[in-house]
This record gives structure tokens, C-alpha cells and sequence, in this order.
């Protein structure tokens, strides 16, 4: 598809929007090397990170597409940028976990590592001022962020996510613990589309043969080696889509 790049719309943590010359219809997504963590205050740069993170995404969400998850993706452009459809995100982050870690530890005192026998949805409210708080069911509909037949589609779409992800990964020997999603509704149509990116910047890998983690947790927790394991995470997956 013919798309023309215009101006920058916005820079994030990792990514910088970028306009088109069909504004209403498509965005071009650009992934930077950039790493925040603890909202912003832990900084850093992973090196290779965007052409990973843009890979892993463009092979992720066609793959999500064909099992009937619509996504914003429409195609891969370059090393670092891809062309998507313009949505307005909804403000909320779908985390789905598997098994405990990260956040639930901290909050709930759940032992690391615990497995949940049905996966766990929580949502939190998008707000980088706010640090993301956790939130339920009464704000989302109180607020308006979502209707609840919206809700529905997103909780429905993001366990289809976990099903088809959850065997990907274990295929190429890694656990996948759980995860973080956005949506949106695409100007053009109001169909709730899975908007930003899959990567293991917005999720948690353990190998399961050593149980070490393969993602963001090595640069949010200082364990070393935090290229190494996201180029590990790229090479499993070219692998597995290349078959
Ligand atoms: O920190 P917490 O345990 O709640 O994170 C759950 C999952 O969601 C992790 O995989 C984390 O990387 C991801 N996440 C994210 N962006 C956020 C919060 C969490 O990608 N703002």
C-alpha cells in the first residue's frame, strides 16, 4: 500500500506516531531502542529493541488476525516502522496473567510464580501522571471508558490473545506468564481493534528450562544480559514463523 509519511503526532516511552497522507484512515508506528520502567523513573536504552519489538509485533498480530482477533496492524514498512489504522485508544490496559508475578506479588502477597488455574484479567487506568492504577468493572462503566458490551469484546479477544500466545511460546520454549493490551475503535468504522504492540517490553517470558525471564524484567531488574534475551525471543520466533 501506498502511504506517504508526514509529520510526527507523538512520542511516547518507546514509539513515535507518525501522520500519513490519509490521516483519518492510517498512522505509521515507530518503535525506538528507548526503555522505561517504574513509570519512567528507571531509564535506559536497549540496543536493537525497535527492530525487534517492530518484527515481533508483525509477526504476532497477522498471526493474532488469523485467529480472529482484528488488530491495527496493516503492514511492515521498514526495520523500525509500521503502518497501522488510526484508532482512538481506549484508556485502559487489559493485563492477562497466567501466573503470578510483577505487580500481583507486590499488591496481593501472591507467592511469585503461583499458577492461576483460570487466566486472571485485571485493568488499570491508562494515566502515565496517575502511574497506571488499577481499576474495576464500576469505573470503567461509571467513567464511560468502555461500554460494557465493549468490555465484553475486549476481555473476550484478550483471552483468545492468551490461548493462541500461550501455546506459540511453549512451542519455542518459553512460558508465557502474562501480559498487557490496548485497544481501540478505528475512526473509520468503530470496530474494536488490538491496538499498540505484542512484545516482551508488555509481557513476561520464563524459559522453561531454566526458568529465567527472556524480557523487560532483566532491564527493570538489573539482571544483565537484556539484549542477549530479547534477541533469543527474536530468534525463536523467526524460527517458529518461518515454518
Ligand atoms: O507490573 P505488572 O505485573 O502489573 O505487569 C503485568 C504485565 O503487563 C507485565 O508483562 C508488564 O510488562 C506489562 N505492563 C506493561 N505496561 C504497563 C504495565 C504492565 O506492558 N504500563
Amino acid at each position: 500500500m501506498e502511504v506517504t509519511k508526514r509529520s510526527q503526532i507523538r512520542e511516547g516511552k518507546a514509539k513515535i506516531l507518525y501522520a500519513t497522507d490519509r490521516p483519518d484512515e492510517f498512522i505509521i508506528q515507530h518503535f525506538k531502542d528507548d526503555a522505561t520502567a517504574f513509570n519512567a523513573l528507571k531509564k535506559g536504552t536497549i540496543r536493537g529493541k525497535g527492530a525487534i519489538n517492530n518484527a515481533v509485533t508483525s509477526w504476532i498480530y497477522p498471526f493474532l488476525e488469523k485467529h480472529g482477533v482484528p488488530t491495527h496492524f496493516v503492514q511492515k514498512l521498514s526495520d523500525r516502522e509500521m503502518l497501522i489504522k488510526k484508532v482512538e485508544i481506549i484508556p485502559i490496559e487489559i493485563v492477562v496473567r497466567n501466573r503470578a508475578a510483577g505487580g500481583i506479588v507486590k499488591r496481593l502477597g501472591i507467592p511469585k510464580g503461583t499458577e492461576f488455574k483460570e487466566p486472571l484479567f485485571e485493568f488499570f487506568y491508562k494515566s502515565d501522571e496517575l502511574g497506571d492504577p488499577p481499576i474495576g468493572e464500576t469505573h470503567i462503566a461509571y467513567f464511560g471508558w468502555a461500554t460494557k458490551a465493549e468490555l465484553e469484546t475486549l476481555c473476550r479477544l484478550a483471552g483468545e490473545v492468551n490461548r493462541q500466545l500461550k501455546k506459540v511460546f511453549r512451542e519455542i520454549g518459553l512460558d508465557l506468564i502474562d501480559f498487557k493490551l490496548e485497544f481501540g475503535r478505528e475512526v473509520k468504522t468503530g470496530k474494536i481493534l488490538l491496538a499498540d504492540e505484542f512484545t516482551p517490553d508488555g509481557c513476561r517470558l520464563w524459559d522453561l528450562k531454566t526458568g529465567e525471564p527472556m524480557d523487560k524484567d532483566r532491564f527493570r531488574q538489573d539482571l544483565g544480559g537484556v539484549e542477549e534475551a530479547y534477541l533469543e525471543v527474536f530468534h525463536r520466533l523467526e524460527k517458529y514463523f518461518s515454518k
